[in-house]
C-alpha cells in the first residue's frame, strides 16, 4: 500500500542513529525512494564521516553538506538535486538549534542573538528551503517538518524552542496554503519527547519522558520508526488529502488535561 518507488527524497537533519531523521529515511527507503542527505559541515569533517557511514546502507545517490544559514551551501545542494535527478518529490526537514541559554532559566532573559538564531536555523529554514524545493517539485511533492508540544503549550525549559516550533507550524499552514495549487503538500509532526543530541540539551528530558511514560494514554513515548512510519504516510499517496496539518505522534500526549 505504502510505496514510494520512483519518488526522490531529501532527507535533512541525520546527525547520528538516534536521530528522529534517521527513522525516517529508513522507512523511506524501506518504502522505497531514491534519497538524497544533507549533513552540518563542521571544520574537522566528523560528522559528515559520521553520517556517511551511517546512511551507507540506504545508498542515497545524493550526499551533501547543508548548514541552513549558509545561502551558498542551500543553493549548492538544490542545486545538485536539479542536476542529478531533474525532480524532487519529497523534502524532510528535521533539525532545529536552540543556544544553551534559550533552553533553561529565564525566558525573558534571553538575548536578542539567541532568539535570532534560533528562529533562522528552526523556523526560516522551512521557508527557505521550500522556496527552493517548489520549482523541483514539479510533478507535486510532500513537504514533512518535525515540532513538538512545546510550540502550542509552555513545557518547563523548552522556552526558546517553543517560540521557535510555534513560528514553523504557522509557517506550516501559510506553505500550505500557497503551495496547494502546486498540488504540493506541507504538514508536520508533532512527536512525543526522544532522547537524540538536539533534546538532551532540553533541561530535564529525561523527566518530560519520564511523565510522558506516566501520562499519555499508551504509557509510553514514543520511537524514531513511529515517526519515520508517520512521515512515510504523509509523503505518500495514501495522505494525498491531507496538507497544512500537524500530526501528533506522541502516543495520545497531547488530549490529555491532566
Ligand atoms: N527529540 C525529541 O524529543 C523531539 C520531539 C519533537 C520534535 N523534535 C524535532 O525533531 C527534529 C530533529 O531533532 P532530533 O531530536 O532528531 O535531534 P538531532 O540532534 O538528531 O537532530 C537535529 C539536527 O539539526 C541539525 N542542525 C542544527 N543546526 C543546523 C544548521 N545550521 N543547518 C543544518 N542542520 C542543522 C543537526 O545537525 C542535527 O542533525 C528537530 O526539529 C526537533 O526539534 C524532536
Amino acid at each position: 500500500m505504502l510505496d514510494l518507488t520512483g519518488k526522490n527524497a531529501l532527507v535533512t537533519g541525520i546527525a547520528n542513529n538516534r536521530s528522529i531523521a534517521w527513522g525516517i529515511a529508513q522507512q523511506l527507503h524501506q518504502a522505497g525512494a531514491n534519497l538524497g542527505v544533507t549533513f552540518l559541515p563542521d571544520d574537522k569533517g566528523r560528522f559528515e564521516k559520521k553520517v556517511r557511514d551511517l546512511v551507507e546502507p540506504l545508498n542515497p545517490s545524493i550526499f551533501v553538506p547543508c548548514d541552513v544559514q549558509n545561502e551558498e551551501q542551500i543553493e549548492s545542494a538544490f542545486g545538485t538535486i536539479a542536476d542529478m535527478w531533474g525532480k524532487l518529490d519529497i523534502l524532510i526537514h528535521c533539525l532545529a538549534f536552540a543556544d544553551k541559554e534559550g533552553l533553561s532559566g529565564e525566558f525573558s532573559g534571553i538575548s536578542r542573538e539567541a532568539f535570532t538564531k534560533s528562529l533562522d536555523i528552526s523556523t526560516y529554514s522551512l521557508v527557505r528551503m521550500a522556496k527552493s524545493a517548489k520549482p523541483l517539485m514539479k510533478e507535486g511533492g510532500s513537504i514533512v517538518t518535525l515540532t513538538y508540544v512545546g510550540g502550542v503549550k509552555v513545557i518547563p525549559n523548552y522556552n526558546l524552542m517553543g517560540v521557535a516550533k510555534a513560528g514553523l507550524e504557522m509557517s506550516v499552514r501559510y506553505l500550505a496554503a500557497e503551495l496547494g495549487s502546486h498540488n504540493i503538500r506541507v504538514n508536520g509532526i508533532s512527536a512525543g519527547p526522544i532522547r537524540t543530541l538536539a533534546s538532551s540539551a532540553v533541561g530535564g528530558i529525561l523527566d518530560m519522558i519520564h511523565h510522558v511514560e506516566q501520562v499519555a494514554p499508551l504509557k509510553r513515548t514514543v520511537t524514531q520508526t513511529e515517526v519515520g512510519n508517520t512521515a512515510a504516510f504523509l509523503c505518500s499517496d495514501l495522505s494525498s488529502g491531507i496538507t497544512g496539518q500537524i500530526i501528533y505522534v506522541d502516543a495520545g500526549y497531547e488530549i490529555m488535561g491532566m
